[in-house]
């Protein structure tokens, strides 16, 4: 009997916990049909908002990999100790328009049990709240919210942070809703403000300096990610699993193949965005993750839906952990 891989977020059911994480592979119809292709119980598109300077921000993107002694190459298939060094923007699309691209995309994801998702990251409380209700009249069933973008810092404008724009956005609209939180911001928050899930946690803001040119690698600070941050991810997923019991947890950064998966579902998160790893060797990652993931749970003789939190609640104090000792 094989495994039972499906999953539950934000409301809908998910054929698998395997989700394609909103960036530059997932900004055209040809790359979602492929991430749909391979597997993915959900896309979610590369992030939209009106503002120019954001726009602006894509076109000047610029992506290093970094291998374990801090050398740039350009993008490519990556290993495991890889890090991937960059900047990036959103897309410059008229929104109706986009919002019936992705529709039409998304009838299509539903016969094959999957989902896609639009992504806003938002400028002006009003206009995403516009852009929101724009979704769901084009007839989308899923939408993320990234109120945690860490390239906010350092962007001229055109990028907004913070949970209180959960509230207008959920007002406007009644699709289940994903909010994607920066590293530092609160789950509860975002639970409490109206979301049905919650995305844990955007990347981090680095710097490095070339040691020959003595000038800064991209010439800026740029977020950085890696396989290095899953430790970091997990303990955020556990805790905000222990402190919102029940929550729908998607887990994002770090995550570079099936065993991770099965890790981030065991720390309590319900499905799993891969960004990087399809970034830099293409959807086929995501179906390795998933043919991964289900020979995991075939050998531990679990479904996705037993693994969800197990460790998390496993966890001991380090006080409990020295009376244990003491006996
Ligand atoms: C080049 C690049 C572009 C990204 N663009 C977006 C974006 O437009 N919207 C968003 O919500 N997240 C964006 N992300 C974040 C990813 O969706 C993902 O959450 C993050 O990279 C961490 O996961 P990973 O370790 O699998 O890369 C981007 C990431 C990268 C590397």
């Amino acid at each position: 009997m094989s495994a039972d891989l499906g999953t539950r977020v934000a409301g809908l059911e998910l054929k698998n916990p395997v989700i394609a994480a909103s960036s530059e592979a997932t900004a055209t119809p040809e790359q979602i049909r492929a991430c749909i292709g391979a597997g993915a119980a959900a896309v979610v598109a590369k992030s939209v908002n009106e503002s120019p300077a954001a726009h602006a921000n894509l076109r000047a993107a610029e992506y290093a990999l970094l291998d374990e002694g801090l050398q740039p190459r350009p993008l490519g298939p990556a290993q495991r100790t890889d890090s991937l060094f960059c900047r990036s923007g959103l897309l410059d699309v008229e929104l109706a328009e986009w919002a019936e691209t992705l529709a039409a995309l998304d009838r299509e994801a539903a016969e094959d049990s999957a989902y896609v998702v639009p992504s806003l990251i938002v400028a002006d409380h009003d206009r995403a709240v516009e852009a929101a209700a724009a979704f769901e009249r084009a007839g989308l069933r899923w939408l993320e919210l990234n109120v945690g973008a860490p390239h906010a810092s350092e962007a001229a404008e055109g990028i907004g942070a913070g949970v209180e724009l959960v509230r207008g956005v959920r007002k406007a609209i009644s699709l289940p809703l994903t909010v994607k939180l920066a590293a530092g911001d609160s789950v509860t928050e975002a639970l409490a403000a109206g979301a049905d899930a919650v995305c844990v946690a955007t990347r981090a803001m680095g710097f490095l300096p070339d040691l020959e040119t003595r000038r800064p690698v991209l010439g800026t600070f740029a977020a950085v990610g890696g396989a290095w941050a899953l430790p970091l991810t997990l303990y955020r997923v556990a805790k905000a699993h222990l402190a919102n019991p029940g929550a729908s947890i998607v887990a994002t950064n770090g995550a570079r193949d099936g065993f991770d998966v099965a890790r981030l579902l065991l720390a309590g998160a319900s499905a799993v965005a891969f960004g990087t790893a399809v970034l830099t060797d293409g959807p086929a990652v995501l179906t390795g993750a998933i043919e991964t993931l289900a020979g995991y749970c075939e050998e531990q003789g679990a479904d996705v839906r037993d693994l969800i939190g197990e460790a998390a609640r496993h966890v001991q104090t380090y006080e409990e952990v020295a009376i244990e000792r003491r006996h």
